[in-house]
């Protein structure tokens, strides 16, 4: 996939003293995944999993959020907070779970099964949102879930492979949108079992978003949050990352004296996984979307007011604890 962008900056321009300026003279706050970048990450008033991310998106008094991620989770910081200014450093930053899902396809699913209940994955358009009764991510999805009755019919879109990892540890039988992610597929059953021999000691840490192939042979499964407590309070010295590797400058963070190896796609290394979306964000694009307040995210209204619903809803229906306290990095 190209889905390369460029833009040019004055290189002789400080980019981290103009952020910093810039951010207090708009009231801004900058909000970034896990999987972004290191200097992103590090610059960020906030970083956090989905999850956290919308908390804070929907909590924050600051008048202008940068979000520094892709853009339906841009879409859920305007849904939630719809009086900000939304900003994502490039537009063009998708998901390929997003894509998997078109609204309209989706919107004949849902009708076709009025007795099911629909439980979206937050990896989805707002579009998509709007025909949802309540979204998830994949640190909540398994307590949401276990709060509805176990004879309730439902639909889960658009990732199956959170869907089926779902209904076989919870025993659900959810009818799943066939959706994938293009970064958690390329990861190689057969190349993680040569990894393992060579490091039988090593746990695996793997996201829902992997095929149960990969997810069978690992020893912790959840959201990009979870991955990294259970790696920063893990005994073991070596840990083998089944997720994207941006995550991995958080990990070197929490736990410097740990050796954290990627997990390897087909070709025995990890290097294809890195998600193109999340990368097509830079230093640069950061910078020039705070000076110009630009490319700004815009919901029509109708849409918005519905795909709040259920997004409302799984805020209701989440853990009440508050994110733990290495999650949320307030920047120097
Ligand atoms: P988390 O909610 O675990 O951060 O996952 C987001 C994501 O896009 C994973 O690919
Ligand atoms: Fe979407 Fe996968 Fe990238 Fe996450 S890693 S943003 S699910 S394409």
């Amino acid at each position: 996939m190209n889905i390369a962008s460029t833009v040019t900056v004055d290189p002789t321009l400080d980019v981290v003293a103009e952020i910093n300026r810039l951010r207090k003279e708009k009231n801004a706050v900058i909000l970034a995944h896990y999987y972004q970048a290191a200097e992103i990450q590090d610059i960020a008033d906030f970083v956090g999993d989905s999850l956290d991310l919308s908390r804070k998106a929907a909590e924050t008094d600051a008048d202008t959020i940068i979000f520094c991620g892709v853009r339906f989770m841009a879409e859920v910081a305007k849904i939630l907070s719809p009086s900000k200014t939304v900003v994502l450093p490039d537009l063009e930053a998708g998901c390929s779970l997003e894509d998997s899902c078109p609204p309209d396809e989706f919107a004949a699913f849902v009708a076709a099964h009025p007795d099911h209940l629909v439980l979206s994955y937050i990896n989805c358009s707002a579009a998509v949102k709007a025909h949802t009764d309540i979204i998830v991510t994949s640190s909540n999805a398994e307590y949401i879930v276990n709060q509805l009755p176990a004879d309730q019919k439902i639909i889960f879109a658009p990732d199956k492979h959170l869907g089926g990892f779902l209904n076989k540890k919870l025993g659900r039988n959810m009818l799943l949108w066939q959706g994938t992610c293009i970064v958690h597929e390329l990861f190689s059953e057969k190349e993680l079992i040569k990894l393992k021999a060579k490091h039988p000691n090593a746990p695996v840490a793997a996201h829902p978003e992997c095929p149960d192939a990969i997810l069978r042979h690992s020893d912790h499964v959840g959201s990009t949050r979870s991955i990294l407590d259970y790696v920063r309070d893990s005994d073991a010295e070596t840990l083998i990352i089944a997720t994207e590797p941006g995550i991995i400058h958080q990990m070197e963070k929490d736990a410097p004296h740990k050796t954290f190896i990627g997990a390897p796609g087909a070709d025995g290394n990890c290097s294809c996984n890195t998600c193109p979306y999340m990368a097509l964000n830079t230093m640069d694009k950061l910078y020039l979307c705070l000076r110009d307040s630009s490319p700004e995210i815009a919901l029509d209204e109708e849409t918005r007011i519905k795909a709040e619903k259920p997004l409302r809803k799984m805020l209701e229906m989440s853990p009440n604890a508050a994110p733990a306290k290495d999650l949320t990095r307030l920047s120097a």
